[in-house]
Parts: C-alpha cells; structure tokens; sequence
C-alpha cells in the first residue's frame, strides 16, 4: 500500500517551486524597499496564545487547530496564523525597547488549519505576512495595505480589489455588540448552537458563521460603521485621505467583519476579480489589532498587519493568465563526445560554475542526440559540444538556442566573458 501526502497539503516540485522562489525573491525586496525586517518564529506555540488572542468563539480555536499534547503534557498547536506569535515575540523580547519604533516586520512560513479542502484552501498553507507595532498613526495602516497592493502587482496581477472597513474602538464596537444582541437574541433558535453560544459571548462572530450565511437576519443586522463614536469616524477618514494620497483605490464595505477577536479599526480584505479563480476570491486579509500587545502582557503598542498566502497569489496570477517572467533558466548545455570530451566537459561544467553561470552535462552516457534534447528539455540558452576536434583545437562552438547562431571561442573566453556574451545574443535577438 502506498502512502500519499495528508489531505489539504501538497508537495511542491520542481517547475511550481521556481515560481515560489520568484514570489518569495519579489516579497523579500518589496520589505526591504518598505523597510519592513524578517522575524522567524516557531512552526507551534502554546495553545493559550491562540486561544486568548484569536479568540476563543471564532472558527479557528473552535474548529481549525492543530493542537496536541507533547511528552511534557504541554498543550501545543500548529500555528493556524502569524499575527499571535510574532506579537509573542515582540513581548518576549521587549522589541518595544528598541530605538526605532514602529517595529515593522515581516514573516513568510508554513500555517495550518483544519479546514474543508478546496481549491485556494489548504490545511498547510505559507502565509506572507506583516506586522507593524507601535504606532497608532492610520499613515502606516495605509502603508500596510499599499505594500500588499505592491506585491500583488508586482507580481503581475491587475484584476485586484482593496476592501476596507472600520470596526471602530472599544466603545463603539460595546455599542455594536448591544444592538447585534438585540437583533439575534429573538430568533437565536433559528441558528446553529455555535452561534447560540456566540450571541452570549461575542455577537459580531455570528456574522461570519458558514452554517447561517444566508440567514434573512444576517443581511439585516446592524452595521458597524453606523455605530462609530466620533474619535473612530476620524481615524477611518484619515487612513482613506492617507490611501487617497497614495492614489490607492479601494471600496468600503460595512460588512466586513474578519473572523479573528483582535482587530479594531482598520479592517480590509483584497480580493480577485479574475474570472475562473472560483469561490474563495480573498487573496489577503488584515487590520488593526490595537490591545493586543497588551493583551499578551506587553505595553501599550497599538499594531496594524496583514497576511497572504502564497497559495492563493498563485492561483489569482494562473486565473489571470500570467506568466511568471525572468524564472531562473540554464546558461550552458554542455555536449560530450567520448572519454577524453567527458573529462573536459566535467572541468568545463565546474569552471562556468564558478564564475556564477549555470551550467549541466550528461550523467547517462547518453548519445548526442539525446544530449542535445536534454539542453531543449532544460530550456539552455547555449549549449557546446566538445569532441576530439574541439579538444585539439581548444575552440568550440558556442551556439544561441533561441535562433541557432554559432561563435567560435576558446574555452577560457566563454567562462570569463559569458556574461557580455549572453547580452550580446538577447540583444541581436530583440
Ligand atoms: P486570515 O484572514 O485568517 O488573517 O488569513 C489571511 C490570509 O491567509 C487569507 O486571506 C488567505 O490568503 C490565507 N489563508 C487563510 N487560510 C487559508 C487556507 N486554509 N488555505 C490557504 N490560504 C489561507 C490572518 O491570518 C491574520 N493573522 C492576518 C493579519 C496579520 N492581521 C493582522 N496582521
């Protein structure tokens, strides 16, 4: 019997990871042209992290934790998200303390939910994500939400769309609470238990129930942006003006909520609008989370962030038709004939290594024929071959795949000048 990968998880082979080193490559120099620095937490963390700032009412504590119990009888979980730990690490290690504040990082890794499988949904997915802690200035929330733009963009995507709402501060999300209370509390029979347990504990997650969507009440209740007190219509206003500035187009839209207990103000989604990219169309989700440093035992250090998985940026670029340019292709294709070109070719191979140009030879024996359809295979932009003319002479024949032009050159002349050399052909080509 054979053993196949755990369902929602999938193996990435060669031909799918150039495109996941691309995506990786565009994400690490947009941070750095933001100035946003790395931080890698752990694959798990304590249960009660998630539990305490996820919240405890929403689908993922409830429904979508990996989460065992070590040899030490520790509860561990998988982390289901990005936003809980790396404020575990700002506090842990006092990154409030650091001279430069806001503290804007960045992560890329491996999340995990138990979730239903489906196209865009995973149970082991990489989530690219932001953080920036320590400033409550809605400039930044801008700022977060045109990096995401960025990288969508940058990465060859048109057909995107930025959602944003505001959820408003402790006070009036208190007054929203009461009136989505006072809205369900009459037909809570109607609804799942989840959501009975919900309507007591915390209301606004009725909204983002998947066994109720489409529930009558759910499009009728009470919208959280009629219920901003003043100090939170200001901030939303502000972060609009910043995105205005920034000539960043976005809708608003009063119904979204997001489904994790720590956001407050800024709240916002991108979504695909390509066609054929089927039923999950949200690429990115983020927000405000001011509360949440002190929460886990830090000091006042009001954050804004967003996360992305990879995944789903893939998926929107096929469903736009986008083709990833400049993936990394082979430089040189080197041809052997015999023995003695064998030799030749496996120092040749080494020596254009070293100089930084890629290079690959026949392992097999194989004819030339079947070399010269290896060099095809691998997409060569030159391929040589070496025979016992070419050995005497010291010269081959450096020849451009694209368009079969030939130049002949010693040895020592393709290693040093490649690269001019290589211009020279894309060049003459165009
Ligand atoms: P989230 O909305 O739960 O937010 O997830 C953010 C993104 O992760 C989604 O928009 C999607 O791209 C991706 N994602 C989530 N679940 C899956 C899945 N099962 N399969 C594939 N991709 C998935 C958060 O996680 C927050 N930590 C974001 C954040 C950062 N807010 C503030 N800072």
């Amino acid at each position: 019997m054979s053993i196949n990968v755990p369902r929602g998880t999938k193996d990435l082979l060669p031909g799918e990871t150039e495109k996941w080193q691309a995506v990786e490559e565009l994400i690490r120099d947009t941070c750095r042209l933001f100035q946003y620095k790395e931080i890698r937490t752990p694959i798990f963390e304590h249960t009660e992290l998630f539990t305490r700032s996820v919240g405890d009412t929403t689908d993922i504590v409830q429904k979508e934790m990996y989460t065992f119990t070590d040899r030490g009888d520790r509860s561990l979980t998988l982390r289901p998200e990005g936003t809980a730990p790396v404020v575990r690490s700002f506090v842990e290690n006092k990154l409030f303390g650091l001279p430069n504040q806001p503290v804007k990082l960045y992560y890329t890794g491996p999340m995990f939910r138990y979730e239903r499988q489906q196209a865009g949904r995973y149970r082991q997915f990489v989530q690219f994500g932001v953080e920036a802690i320590g400033s409550k200035d809605p400039s930044i929330d801008a700022e977060v939400m045109a990096l995401a733009m960025s990288v969508y963009k940058k990465a060859g995507l048109k057909k995107i769309k930025l959602v944003i709402n505001s959820l408003g501060d402790t006070e009036s999300r208190q007054a929203h609470r009461v009136a989505l209370s006072a809205h369900f509390s009459p037909h809570i029979q109607e609804f799942c238990s989840d959501c009975q347990n919900r309507l007591e504990k915390n209301p606004l997650r009725i909204l983002d129930c998947k066994v109720d969507r489409e529930n009558p009440l759910m499009a009728t209740a009470p919208k959280l942006p009629d219920y901003l007190n003043e100090e939170s219509a200001a901030y939303f206003a502000k972060v609009k003006h910043y995105l205005d500035i920034l000539n960043i187009k976005y809708e608003v839209d009063p119904n979204l909520v997001r489904g994790l207990d720590y956001y407050n103000h800024t709240a916002f989604e991108i979504m695909s609008e390509g066609e054929g990219f089927g039923a999950i169309t949200t690429l990115a989700g983020g927000g405000r989370y001011n509360g949440l440093v002190e929460d886990l035992g830090g000091p006042e250090s009001p954050g804004i962030g967003f996360g992305m998985s990879i995944e789903r940026l893939l998926l929107a670029l096929e469903a736009e038709g986008e083709e990833f340019k400049n993936l990394p292709t082979l430089d040189v294709y080197v041809v052997a004939m015999g023995e003695a070109a064998k030799d030749k070719a496996v120092s040749f191979v080494s020596q254009l290594r070293q100089n930084n140009v890629s290079a690959e030879m026949d392992y097999l024996d194989r004819k030339i024929k079947a070399q010269m359809k290896s060099a095809d295979r691998l997409n060569a932009k030159f391929s040589v071959v070496i025979g016992d003319n070419e050995l005497e002479s010291g010269k081959i024949s450096l020849k451009y795949l694209a368009n079969g032009n030939q130049q002949q050159l010693t040895f020592e002349e393709i290693v040093e000048n490649f690269t001019k050399i290589a211009t020279k052909a894309t060049e003459e080509l165009a």
